[in-house]
């Protein structure tokens, strides 16, 4: 990530910006000035501030940017960046507006006054979050450091540092979830969770392969038909002080092509990104450690191509899972949830957790009813949806709570296996959330299920979210951990 500093703003007010006596100052950065809908700035100015509220009327809507160009004079430009009403989300929003007018090499200034310390850490996370590419694209990554002015340097340490880890979490799942399928196998992933978890002190990792998997047989029947195996990554962060044990599990589908019920085209273009909530799982517990959260944190990763292939599982093919229950699969497109049944019942059977969240792109089903923007939230527990949902607002991912009702419990019902994978009466979103219920046993209200189908993936980049991978779900995990240890 390029570098954003914070610096002692100047006790002397800059120069006039505009007409003859503007005079050229020595300073080749970018000045920006965040601007409240009122056309208020958020620092004393003085003088200034009456020449630039003047310059922002009508600039009222939050990550809309006006550019002032200053021939001939230093800087050459200067940026009004609208905050809107001036809370987390509106500065974010200025703060990613700003990332994606600067160009990868230009400096910048922002101009700080008095502001709240959350406001510094969502302009700081805007920044980083819409100035994000892909580590391996072909275009130059951005270099140039943004200097944050403030009259107070030490006071936004803080601040700077959760907006660094949630945007490296941001960046680590958005690359991981970009990166090729060709390259992305179980192995590759499971690496690069080995290589980051290794520059964290305090973070460890086992993954489990061949023979260790034999009761993962949900896995393994999803993993079969690939030429790259299948594994579990078991990730954890234990920092001495925890009080509270939150296990986190991912889907981690490195490439989706339905197997035997083979998707169609368009169906298939970016199955990619399956691994998504892997991804973001992953992400959250390392950006825990960065943080020195005093939680204590275990991520379940069930990593596996669900390919075509000889090997392939079956439609109709009956699956023994970690607990010793078993499920009718008449669709192997509906893989995410036999992986993730075999992690549910190990967490539940062996990790003593206080709270299970799984976050996983489960269905098509969750974005035709919600769409690009919202993630589904389940839960029975009123205050664990809640929490996940306050952490997702605050953090700028938006989620809607959908049902777990008992009536459509009969839907999973089978003739021949405790449960059938893939009902076909509708409600696919909900249904999948029921069939994941079944391996939560006694601790079935500890636990919430995201889906994240929707919002994992981005056709058009919109201010802190940048097009393709979105990396969708690390913020929102993130900061629910930081709240369980406020
Ligand atoms: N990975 C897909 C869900 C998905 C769809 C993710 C669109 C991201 C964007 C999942 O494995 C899947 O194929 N689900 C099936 C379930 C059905 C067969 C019961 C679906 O949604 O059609
Ligand atoms: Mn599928
Ligand atoms: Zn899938």
């Amino acid at each position: 990530m390029f570098p954003i500093r914070l610096s002692a703003r100047p006790t002397t007010p800059p120069p006039p910006l505009i007409g003859p006596e503007a005079n050229p100052r020595d300073d080749d950065r970018t000045w920006v000035f965040p601007i409240a809908i009122s056309g208020s700035l958020s620092h004393g100015g003085g003088e200034v501030e009456a020449e630039i509220a003047a310059l922002a009327e009508g600039l009222d809507k939050a990550g809309e940017v006006r550019i002032l160009p200053r021939p001939l004079r230093r800087p050459a430009k200067v940026l009004l960046a609208g905050i809107g009403a001036g809370d987390e989300a509106g500065w974010r929003a200025a703060g990613a507006a700003v990332s994606r007018t600067l160009s990868g090499v230009e400096r910048a200034q922002i101009m700080l006054g008095a502001v709240e310390p959350s406001a510094v850490r969502a302009l700081a996370e805007g920044l980083w979050l819409g100035g994000y590419r892909y580590r391996d694209a072909r275009e130059e990554p951005r270099t140039a450091p943004v200097d944050l002015a403030v009259q107070n340097p030490e006071a936004y340490a803080v601040s700077l540092t959760r907006a660094r880890a949630t945007a490296t979490a941001t960046w680590f799942a958005r690359d991981l979830a970009n990166t090729p399928s060709s390259l992305k196998s179980p192995d590759w992933l499971a690496e690069e969770i080995v290589g980051a978890a290794a520059r964290r002190a305090g973070v460890t990792v086992r993954i489990r392969t061949g023979p260790e998997l034999d009761r993962f047989g949900g896995l393994r029947a999803v993993g079969g038909a690939s030429k790259f195996p299948p594994c579990l990554v078991q990730m954890s962060w234990q920092p001495a002080a925890a009080s509270k044990h939150v296990v986190l599990v991912g889907k981690g589908i490195t490439f989706d092509s339905g197997g035997i019920s083979i998707k169609t085209r368009p169906g298939m273009k970016n199955m990619k990104i399956d691994m998504s909530g892997a991804a973001s799982v992953a992400a959250a517990t390392l950006g825990a450690a960065d943080l020195d959260l005093p939680v204590r944190v275990t991520a379940l990763l069930p990593l596996a191509e669900n390919a075509v292939g000889a090997d392939a599982f079956r439609p109709g093919d009956v699956i023994t899972h970690y607990d010793g229950s078993t499920s009718e699969s008449t669709n192997s497109d509906a893989e995410g949830r036999l992986v993730l049944a075999d992690a549910l019942g190990y967490a539940v059977a062996e990790l003593d957790p206080d709270v299970i969240v799984d976050l996983a792109t489960l269905t098509g089903a969750a974005e035709v009813a919600l769409g690009s923007g919202l993630a589904a939230l389940f839960s029975h527990d009123d205050e664990l949806a809640h929490a996940l949902s306050e952490a997702g607002r605050r953090a700028g991912e938006k989620m809607w709570r959908l049902p777990l009702p008992d009536d459509y419990h009969e839907y999973l019902r089978s003739e021949i296996a405790d449960r059938h994978s893939s009902p076909t009466q509708g409600a696919g979103a909900v249904v999948a959330a029921l069939y994941l219920r079944e391996f939560l046993g006694d601790k079935v209200t500890n636990w919430a299920h995201i889906d994240s189908a929707g919002p994992s993936w981005a056709t058009e980049s919109d201010l802190d979210v940048t097009r393709g991978a979105t990396g969708w779900g690390a913020r929102t995990l993130l900061r629910y951990l930081e709240d369980l240890t406020a």
